[in-house]
C-alpha cells in the first residue's frame, strides 16, 4: 500500500491552516509550539495547558486517558485544535520485536517495514499519532548504550532501514488512521566522545555529510513528517541552536518541509551547554535556528511571546512553525478523529499474525557467531538433535528470563507476553531432561550456583549457557566503560568449562560485547540480542535447527575495548596496518596496536549458517559514464546440506580521491534463499551517483578513476573485481 508522505502540500489543507492561523492569538501560537508531559508538569498544569491550546503531549499511553485529553483540547480550548500525541515506539508497541540493532541484522528492510507497521497499528488504536522513531543515528562505538536503538555502523544499510521504518510507520492503518514518524536524533548523536551518552561530538562536516546525514535524508525522502533535534553539540554548536543543521542543511539542502521538535528539555540544556545564560536566551536562539516545538523545557511557553513582543524574534518565525504543526494535524486527520479506540485495543494488540511476525523477526535477527566441531567428532555442535540429547544442562542468568529479553524502550510491552528459552525448549524437547541452573545473577558477586552448574554440565549430553546483559544496560543513559559479560558470568563460564563438554553460548545483549575468552573457549555462539517477546521461541528454533540462522552483524564486534570505535569503513591512513614492506621498521611503524590486532573479532556483515555458501563467476560491467550504472553479478551456491538464506554484500573502494576515502563501503546487499546444492545468480545495479563523497569544497561529487570491489559474505572477504569510471 502507498505510504503517507508529508512532503507535498495539499491546497485544501493550506487553506484550513491559514484560516485557523488567522484566528490565533500570539499566546495560542506559542502554546501550539509547546509539548507537555504529565509527570513533568503534573496533571492540573497539564489540563490547564490543554485548555489553553497546548500543541502536543508525549510519553502517555492508553486510549482512555488520551481520549479524555483530546476531548478537552477539542471541546474546551478556544479553537478546538487536537493534540499531537508523541510516543517512543522503538521496536514495537505491545508486540515487542527485537531491538532495532538486532532487527537490522535481518538485512531485510521489507520485514522491518512490516514490523514498524504493526507497531503503528497498535500504537494508533491506543491513541498515539506520532512515533518518535526511527532512530537513525550511525554508531561506531559500542560503549554508547543507544547503539541498541539504531541500525549499527553503516550509512548504506542505515538508509535502507530508515526508509523502511518511515514507510512502515506512515502506511495508512486498516481503520483509516494515520501516524507520523520522527527520525532522530538530528544529528550525529551517535558520535559522542567515548560513547558516553549526551557527550561532546566534534566531527568534520565531511563525516557529518558522508556518514551521519544520509539516513536522515533517506527518512525524509520516504516522507517523514517530523524530525527530532538532538541533545549533543557538534563542533561547539548544540544541535537545537544549530542553524547550519536546522536551516541550511535541513530546509535548503534536504528540502525538508516538516516539523522540528527538540529532544527532551534540549532547550533547557542549552544553559548547561553554556550557550545561553537562561531559558529566555535559549528560547530565542532555538526559535531563530529552526526548532518548531519545545519538548517540555517550557522555554517557549515562558518566553517566546515576550521575545516576539519585544522584537527579538520575528512573529513570522512563529507563524511558520505553527503552520507546520497545524498542517500535520490536518494531514493526520486529527481534526476529524483524534481518538484512540478503547473498544478495539485489546483485539488489536498481540494478534497471532503479529506474534508470528515477532518470531520471524527474532529468528532472522539472531546471528550465529561460531559453530565448531567438538574435537572428537566431525559434525558441528549446532543444531542440536533433540532425539540425541537425553540430558541438557541449561545454565545461566538469562536461561529462564522473560523480562530482560524485551530490551530497552519496551515501554508498555509486558514480560507476561514473552517466553523464555527454557519454557520453549521444554516444549520442543519433550523427551529430554532439562536441568535449569541459573549459576549466578546478571550482576553482583554471588557465585553460590557455580557448583550446581558444573554438576549439571558434567551430567549432561549438551550444555547451553544463556548469558549477557540486562535490558537496562543499553538504551538511553546506559553507556558502559567495560564491554565484557557483567557480574560473574565469565567466571561461571570458566567453572562450567571444567566439565570438558563443548559449550554452546547464547548471548543476549543490546550491543556488541568484548568476549575474547568466550569466543575462544566455546564451541558455538548464537547471538540472540534482546529479541523481544518471541526470543525464547526463536532461540529454541535455531538451536534445534527448525530454522537456519541467517542474521549478519551490522556493527563490528571488537576484540578489545581499546579498539573502540571500530568500523569496517575506516580510512587507509598513510601507514595502513596491512601495508607494504617487510623490514622491522616497516612492520613496527604502522597504524596498529603493539598488544592487539587491529581487526575486529567479528566483522561487519558477518554471520554463519548451518549450511555453507560459495561465491563464483564474478562479472563486472563498468558504467558507461558518470550518469551510468555499475552492474555486478555472481553466482551463490548452497554447498551444504540444509536450505538457508545468504546475505550477499557488495563493497566498493574508490582508490584515489581528492580527499581520502574509506577502505571499503557497502553499496549493495541481497538476501537469497537456496536449497541444498542450489545455485542462483545475484545481480547488483549501483548508480554511479551513489559512489560519490563530499570533496574538498564539501560538495557531493563522483570522481572518475579506478575502483576495487568485493562481493561476498561479509566485509572481510569476497570475490574481488575492479572497474574504472
Ligand atoms: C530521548 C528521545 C525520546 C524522548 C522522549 C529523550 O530522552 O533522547 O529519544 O524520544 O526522550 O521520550
Amino acid at each position: 500500500m502507498e505510504h503517507d508522505s508529508y512532503k507535498e502540500f495539499d491546497p485544501q489543507i493550506e487553506r484550513r491552516v491559514e484560516d485557523l492561523l488567522a484566528q490565533m492569538t500570539l499566546a495560542e501560537k506559542v502554546m501550539q509550539m509547546t509539548q507537555i508531559n504529565i509527570n513533568h508538569h503534573g496533571r492540573d498544569e497539564l489540563e490547564a495547558r490543554i485548555r489553553h491550546g497546548a500543541g502536543s503531549l508525549l510519553n502517555m499511553y492508553g486510549a482512555e486517558i488520551l481520549n479524555e485529553f483530546q476531548k478537552m483540547a477539542l471541546e474546551e480550548s478556544r479553537l478546538g485544535i487536537p493534540l499531537l500525541v508523541g510516543n517512543d515506539v522503538i521496536h514495537g508497541y505491545r508486540t515487542i520485536f527485537p531491538i532495532p540493532l538486532a532487527w537490522s541484522c535481518t538485512w531485510e528492510p521489507d520485514l522491518v517495514e512490516e514490523g514498524a507497521h504493526i507497531a503503528a497499528e497498535e500504537a494508533a488504536v491506543d491513541g498515539t499519532n506520532w512515533i518518535f522513531a526511527p532512530m537513525v543515528d550511525i554508531c561506531r562505538d559500542a560503549r554508547w548504550g543507544r547503539i541498541a536503538e539504531g541500525a549499527g555502523e553503516d550509512p548504506f544499510l542505515g538508509q535502507a532501514m530508515a526508509g523502511a521504518l518511515v514507510r512502515g510507520f506512515q502506511t495508512p492503518l486498516a481503520d483509516g488512521r494515520h501516524i507520523v514518524a520522527c527520525p532522530k536524533h538530528y544529528a550525529a548523536y551517535g558520535a559522542a566522545e567515548d560513547g558516553r551518552d549526551y557527550n561532546t561530538v566534534d566531527i568534520s562536516e565531511r563525516s557529518l555529510r558522508d556518514v551521519y546525514l544520509p539516513p536522515f535524508k533517506a527518512a525524509f525522502d520516504a516522507g517523514a513528517g517530523t524530525v527530532m533535534s538532538s541533545f549533543n553539540e557538534i563542533a561547539g554548536v548544540p544541535a537545537s541552536i544549530n542553524k547550519f543543521l536546522l536551516t541550511q542543511v535541513l530546509r535548503d539542502e534536504m528540502n525538508f518541509t516538516g516539523l522540528v521538535v527538540s529532544d527532551w528539555n534540549a532547550l533547557g540544556e542549552l544553559i548547561d551547554h553554556g550557550v545561553a545564560p537562561d531559558l529566555r536566551e535559549a528560547a530565542r536562539r532555538a526559535a531563530l535556528s529552526g526548532v518548531d516545538m519545545d519538548m517540555v523545557s517550557d522555554a517557549y511557553h515562558d518566553h517566546l511571546q515576550s521575545l516576539i513582543e519585544e522584537g527579538a524574534v520575528p512573529e513570522a518565525v512563529v507563524d511558520e512553525a505553527v503552520r507546520r504543526i497545524l498542517r500535520l494535524k490536518f494531514a493526520l486527520g486529527l481534526f476529524e478523529n483524534p481518538y484512540g479506540d478503547t473498544e478495539q485495543t485489546e483485539a488489536t494488540f498481540l494478534q497471532p499474525p503479529f506474534r508470528e511476525k515477532a518470531l520471524e523477526m527474532a529468528r532472522k535477527s539472531m546471528v550465529l557467531l561460531k559453530n565448531e566441531a567438538p574435537s572428537s567428532q566431525s559434525a558441528t555442535v549446532l543444531p542440536l538433535d533433540a532425539g540425541e540429547v537425553m540430558r541438557l544442562a541449561l545454565i545461566g542468568p538469562l536461561a529462564d528470563d522473560r523480562r530482560e529479553i524485551l530490551g530497552c524502550w519496551h515501554r508498555i510491552g509486558r514480560w507476561q507476553d514473552s517466553e523464555s528459552v527454557y519454557e520453549v525448549l521444554k516444549k520442543s524437547m519433550p523427551n529430554t531432561e532439562i536441568t535449569l541452573v541459573q549459576g549466578c545473577s546478571l550482576e553482583g558477586d554471588d557465585i553460590s550456583g557455580f557448583e550446581e552448574a558444573l554438576a549439571a554440565a558434567i551430567a549432561a549430553d549438551a550444555v547451553v549457557m544463556v548469558l549477557g546483559e540486562a535490558e537496562a544496560m543499553s538504551g538511553e543513559a546506559h553507556s558502559r566503560a567495560y564491554l565484557g559479560l557483567p557480574g560473574r558470568q565469565e567466571e561461571l563460564l570458566y567453572a562450567v568449562a571444567a566439565a570438558g563438554k563443548p559449550l554452546i553460548a547464547v548471548l543476549m545483549c543490546g550491543r556488541p560485547l568484548v568476549i575474547p575468552w568466550l569466543a575462544e573457549n566455546t564451541a558455538a555462539i548464537l547471538l540472540a540480542w534482546h529479541g523481544g517477546i518471541r526470543t525464547g521461541g526463536a532461540v529454541a528454533d535455531l538451536l534445534l535447527g527448525k530454522a537456519n540462522p541467517s542474521g549478519k552483524l551490522t556493527a563490528s564486534w571488537p576484540r578489545a575495548l581499546g579498539q573502540v570505535p571500530i568500523y569496517y569503513a575506516h580510512k587507509n591512513s598513510g601507514r595502513p596496518a596491512d601495508g607494504p614492506g617487510t623490514s622491522q621498521f616497516d612492520m613496527a611503524h604502522r597504524t596498529r596496536f603493539i598488544d592487539e590486532a587491529t581487526e575486529p573479532l567479528f566483522p561487519f556483515g558477518y554471520g554463519l549458517s548451518y549450511t555453507t555458501f560459495a561465491y563464483s563467476d564474478l562479472q563486472v560491467t563498468p558504467p558507461r559514464d558518470l550518469q551510468g550504472t555499475l552492474r555486478v553479478t555472481a553466482v551463490v551456491t548452497n554447498t551444504g546440506a540444509m536450505a538457508g538464506d545468504e546475505i550477499a554484500q557488495l563493497y566498493v573502494r574508490d582508490l584515489v580521491g581528492e580527499v581520502t576515502r574509506p577502505v571499503k563501503e557497502l553499496k549493495g546487499f541481497q538476501k537469497v534463499f537456496l536449497a541444498p546444492g542450489e545455485s542462483k545468480q545475484i545481480a547488483f545495479e549501483v548508480p554511479v551517483q551513489e559512489l560519490g563523497f563530499h570533496g574538498l569544497d564539501l560538495t557531493y561529487k563522483v570522481e572518475p578513476g579506478d575502483f576495487h570491489l568485493w562481493l561476498g559474505p561479509d566485509s572481510s572477504q569476497g570475490l574481488e573485481g575492479a572497474f574504472t569510471l
